[in-house]
């Protein structure tokens, strides 16, 4: 089939299938959609900073910023070492692509971000899939593959579905099977944690090898991430990590507001805010069937009956100029199209309150 003829196909199924992607404006709308849970995208305060040095970090792109950062991330974060990535995305792309060996099996989460599961199609470690939440199934496959060099990886909080990974249980299995953990805190970040480290604490994690993912786009209200690692991890990076080596660097501004941001002296009271916000808004869901998440995730989801009704609550919730976002197929899977609330620190009550409109 000629190359465009195959695209409008592509792009004509997705619209018969209800899952065409479009670009909307998100400008105006009461924000139930973004991820920034402590509300702390909304001041910028370095902007009298170089704009940039135009240049990728290992050729003119790192400053004495990047390098200051980088340590005091690893300091903040009780890690040996960090590293700065443009964004979580290019962080899990470099880490999946490069890390992973011939020899190396890495056992993913069936809902893991799709930056994990792109980074290993770059790979040369063969990934196999667990399901959900599922420590049988992931033991399983511990003890099938226990002569290759294993890879466990997780996100905390998942960013679909809002609930948390069974983590005690995971660690231990890590423990047991001496396997190396990969824990994307994406979602968890900022939003749990006494110094914003998500729901991982160093006292947890003992005894095992892991690697942390934290971004800052999203409960740190900035933008970019950092691998939070030991100093090989590190050091292998920098030399084989390609989506961190050819590309440019952020600004020196971006890396000193996601540090300003991680260090926010008010991070313990952001928090309880939102807890508190979350705990409200679950409060006034009238039929509690509907809710599917974590009763302390930022991110509620809310299950209707059918997709007929949720697209018809969607549009209504947008029509009020509540910004809410339907997820669809194949983001999750057919038949469990969900609505996702993200909850953020300073929503008002009659914030939460105009969510009713939804009539759940
Ligand atoms: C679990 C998870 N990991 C990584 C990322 C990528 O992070 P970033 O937005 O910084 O590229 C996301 C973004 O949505 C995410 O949900």
């Amino acid at each position: 089939m000629p190359l465009f003829e195959s695209l409008y196909k592509a792009l004509t199924d997705r619209i018969n299938q209800g899952n065409y992607r479009k670009l909307k404006s998100s400008d105006g709308f009461l924000d139930f959609f973004s991820n920034d849970y402590l509300g702390l995208s909304q001041k910028n305060i370095f902007l009298n900073s170089p704009q940039s040095k135009g240049s990728s970090r290992l050729i003119a792109g790192t400053t004495n910023n990047h390098l200051i950062a980088e340590k005091e991330f690893a300091k903040h974060f009780r890690a040996d070492c960090s590293l700065f990535f443009n964004s979580g995305y290019s962080a899990n792309i470099g880490f999946f692509s490069s890390i992973p060996t011939r020899d190396s099996i890495v056992l993913f989460d069936e809902y893991i971000h799709a930056s994990v599961k792109d980074g290993m199609r770059l790979s040369l470690g063969k990934s196999v899939r667990f399901r959900h939440n599922d420590i049988q199934d992931l033991e399983r496959l511990l003890k099938k593959f226990s002569d290759k060099n294993l890879l466990i990886v997780i996100e905390s909080l998942y960013s679909m579905h809002g609930d948390i990974a069974p983590l005690r249980e995971i660690i231990d299995l890590a423990r047991k099977y001496d396997a190396f953990l990969f824990i994307d805190e994406a979602h968890a970040g900022g939003v749990f944690g006494e110094f914003g480290e998500g729901l991982t604490s160093n006292e947890l994690l003992q005894g095992i090898n892991y690697v942390k993912l934290i971004t800052f786009g999203k409960a740190f209200g900035s933008h970019g991430a950092v691998i939070l690692s030991n100093q090989l991890i590190k050091d292998f990076l920098v030399n084989f990590a390609r989506s961190f080596i050819y590309t440019t660097a952020l600004p020196d501004y971006i890396v000193q507001q996601s540090l300003a941001n991680v260090k926010s002296d008010n991070l313990k009271e952001l928090q309880v805010k939102l807890q508190k916000n979350i705990q409200t808004f679950r409060s006034l869901v009238k039929n509690k069937e509907y809710l599917k998440s974590s009763e302390i995730s930022p991110i509620q989801i809310i299950q209707l009956e059918s997709l007929e009704k949720l697209k018809q609550v969607e549009e209504q919730l947008i029509k009020e100029k509540i910004g809410v976002k339907a997820i669809y197929a194949p983001t999750v899977p057919k038949g469990e199209e969900r609505l996702r609330i993200s909850i953020h620190a300073n929503h008002k009550k009659e914030d939460l309150m105009r969510l009713g409109v939804g009539g759940f």
